[in-house]
């Protein structure tokens, strides 16, 4: 028997409890079959948890994030919290997590699956095999920077004010992060700011350089500005195998990338924290995709964002490669089978909901265990 992990399950708005329920019956599944048992707490979060407690996430669930050894969340936000103070919206939940544990390092892989590339707005000679990780700072930057916040001028205008600023050591730890990803795949490394235009992007490419040339020599490490790499992605996406880069060019190049893979619905993340004594990190996994309240509660939803987010946390919150493995494979038999949720749907496919995708993944992995 392998001992209980700790995880909370925050599945938060929109479709988030929809795909967080096909993670459930996976953690069924596993129990079942492997002898792997997840100690499972479930809260609130975003907009469900402002609703009950008035704010995007309770200090008591904090509490629990804190000592979990992994967060699964799943989506928040919706269009009756828009107007909303920052300090309470939903978004402001998911902040706070990543904020409180320190989960600097955002791992978004942008794979596009061979049974999904016709289904990307890019050729498919373009995207087919594609394997781009990008690696994005998430704690640091213009999201948290100081001083922010919107004041009124003399005249009665008003002036809206936000901070891009980082410190050496809050670019060398993701940086370290994106290398040593880096030797596990094809050992290269695109950092991506605008030094050309900031100053916070100039020291992003010095100590980029620096433990480059310190700690990760053998890894072949080049830079790229932040629109270029933009236009890159979308001209020639295989040239890259990691990018790691800011919180916010991450965010929207993250974007770009998901679209290479065919559907936002298809892609998952992992943000972990620092290491600790025992090399542990705190770790929090979701999908990129957010609480798509319009298809919300109508067993529309993909869970295979959700379900490979999963896949993550056993990789690497829980040391389980193997098991990860099996998950990805049930996701990639699943799609050349050709069961679609209607975000990727195509002709000659088979339209499914939310929740038989989850019942098809099981059923795989059932198969693949016999
Ligand atoms: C993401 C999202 C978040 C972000 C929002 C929901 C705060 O877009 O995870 O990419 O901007 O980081
Ligand atoms: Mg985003």
């Amino acid at each position: 028997m392998v001992a209980n992990k700790k995880v909370l399950m925050l599945p938060g708005d929109g479709i988030g409890p929809e795909v967080m329920g096909e993670v459930r019956r996976l953690i069924d599944w596993m129990d079942k079959r492997r002898s792997v048992t997840f100690d499972v707490t479930e809260d609130l979060v975003g907009g469900a948890a402002y609703e009950k407690h008035g704010a995007a996430i309770s200090d008591d669930t904090m509490d629990v994030a804190l000592n979990s050894d992994a967060v699964l969340f799943g989506a928040v936000g919706g269009p009756q919290w828009d107007n909303i103070g920052f300090d309470v919206r939903p978004e402001a939940g998911l902040l706070r997590l990543r904020k409180d544990l320190d989960l600097f390092a955002n791992l978004r892989p942008a794979i596009c699956f061979d049974a999904l590339a016709d289904a990307s707005s890019l050729k498919r000679e373009l995207v087919g095999g594609l394997d781009v990780l990008i690696v994005r700072e998430l704690t640091g930057g213009v999201y948290f920077g100081e001083p922010r916040g919107i004041e009124d001028l003399p005249d009665g205008q008003r002036r809206g004010i936000n901070t891009q600023v980082y410190t050496t050591e809050e670019i060398r730890r993701v940086c370290r992060v994106a290398f040593d990803l880096a030797k596990k795949r094809d050992n290269r490394v695109c950092s991506v700011e605008k030094m050309n235009v900031m100053e916070s992007g100039l020291l992003w490419r010095e100590e980029a350089t620096w433990v480059h040339e310190n700690e990760f020599s053998e890894v072949e490490l080049s830079h790229m500005l932040a629109d270029n790499c933009g236009m890159q992605l979308v001209r020639n996406p295989k040239q890259f195998d990691v990018i790691v880069t800011d919180n916010l060019f991450g965010d929207m190049l993250s974007d770009v990338a998901s679209m290479l893979s065919g559907s936002l619905g298809m892609l998952p993340s992992a943000s972990l924290g620092p290491e600790d004594e025992s090399g542990r990190r705190r770790a929090l996994y979701e999908p990129v995709h957010g609480s798509a309240p319009d298809i919300a509660g109508q067993g529309k939803a993909n869970p295979l964002a959700m379900i490979q987010s999963y896949a993550m946390m056993l990789r690497y919150s829980f040391d389980m490669g193997e098991d990860a493995d099996l998950v990805e494979q049930a996701v990639r038999n699943v799609l050349d089978a050709g069961l679609r949720t209607g975000d990727i749907m195509q002709d000659g496919m088979t339209l499914i909901s939310c929740e038989q995708m989850g019942e098809a993944i099981t059923a795989e992995l059932d198969k693949q265990a016999a």
